[in-house]
């Protein structure tokens, strides 16, 4: 099967595509390096087009050349402050990129399996964990261009009879992670234990995201591709997990507690957060299977251990 994976140069991405490879899938990767890195890839096997998903022409003449079955559509703006600080640059990405990527699939009638958020969808005083049919609070650009992107799926859905799958991922982390990402916690606290130093917490660490393995989220990506409709899935554990007990996670794996300094909470922080999985698992049959010990302990072996699965851009 032919595949594209959009943003396959990432954190997420390259997993996956890590995966498409293993099941001998024919991939094709459109990435414009702004995030990802080329060494993530094994580019014997893989094809790499260094191409900007808001470039429509570059990305519909891509694709209907390539003829893919799947897109994976992961590229994205990924950073929350960013897109407070420049929503255009956001939008640009993460909206007119999307609409680009879906009107090439258009045209060689590719299903598209899309990244959207989770973390950043629901806002605060929501039920927890919060299920999909909950309406969106989003308290950032990102949440908004995300939201919207879904909106695209769902018309072009209705407009060509596809069956786009979205798919709100919970704060993931995992190997290869770049600190700056929704759940660049996780690579800062790795980065801090692996050096010795003494992270900051902002707020008093009680604040609770949905951590999930990366591991994880590709099983979740295949799940969505053998299912046979559209629809919108969480893509979480159910849990919450507050910054101090992921602290302890990391604290755990590198043998030693580690004490953190406190700084005053960032505006616009949502307080607690954790995603309802149970559509996933009744209907894509996926479930979360990594603990977060587990997955944590993974992780900080991947960046000390100073191969491909480094954990944090920062530590190259
Ligand atoms: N990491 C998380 O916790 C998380 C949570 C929810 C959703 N997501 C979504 O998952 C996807 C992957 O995130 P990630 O954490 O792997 O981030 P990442 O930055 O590692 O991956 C994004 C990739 O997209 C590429 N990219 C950025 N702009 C592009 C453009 N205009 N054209 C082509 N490529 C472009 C980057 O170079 C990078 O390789 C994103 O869509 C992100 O919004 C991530």
């Amino acid at each position: 099967m032919r595949v594209v994976v959009t943003g396959g140069a990432g954190f997420i991405g390259s997993h996956l595509v890590d995966a498409f490879v293993a099941r001998g899938e024919e991939v094709m990767v459109i990435d414009d390096l702004s995030g990802g890195r080329v060494e993530l890839l094994d580019l014997d096997r893989v094809t790499l087009h260094h191409v900007s998903v808001t470039d429509a022409a570059a990305v519909t003449n891509l694709i209907t050349t390539f003829a893919p079955k799947v897109i994976c559509h992961l590229a994205a703006q990924i950073s929350v402050r960013h897109s407070i600080a420049n929503p255009a640059a956001d939008a640009e990405t993460n909206i007119i990129g999307t609409v680009n990527v879906l009107t090439a699939a258009a045209t060689v009638n590719a299903r598209v399996v899309f990244a959207s958020t989770g973390g950043a969808m629901y806002g605060d005083g929501v039920v927890l964990p919060t299920p999909e049919d909950f309406l969106p609070g989003t308290e950032a650009p990102y949440g908004v261009a995300k939201y919207c992107a879904e909106q695209y799926l769902a018309l072009f859905n209705r407009l060509h009879r596809s069956a786009h799958v979205a798919l709100r991922l919970g704060n993931v982390y995992g190997p290869r992670q770049d600190p700056h990402g929704e759940a660049g916690v996780v690579a800062i606290f790795c980065g801090h234990a692996a050096h010795n130093d003494q992270p900051t917490i902002y707020g008093d660490g009680e604040q609770t995201r949905d951590y999930v393995f990366v591991g994880d989220v590709v099983e979740a990506f295949l799940a969505a591709i053998h299912y046979d409709s559209d629809g919108v899935f969480n893509v979480g554990t159910g849990i919450e997990t507050s910054v101090l007990e992921l602290l302890d996670a990391v604290s755990a794996a590198a043998g030693r507690q580690i004490q953190p300094r406190f700084a005053p909470p960032r505006l616009g922080e949502v307080r607690r957060g954790a995603l309802d999985p149970a559509w996933a698992a009744d209907t894509l049959g996926w479930k979360a299977t990594t603990a977060l010990r587990d997955g944590i302990r993974i992780t900080y072996e991947a960046l000390t251990s100073g191969s491909r699965e480094r954990a944090s851009g920062r530590l190259r």
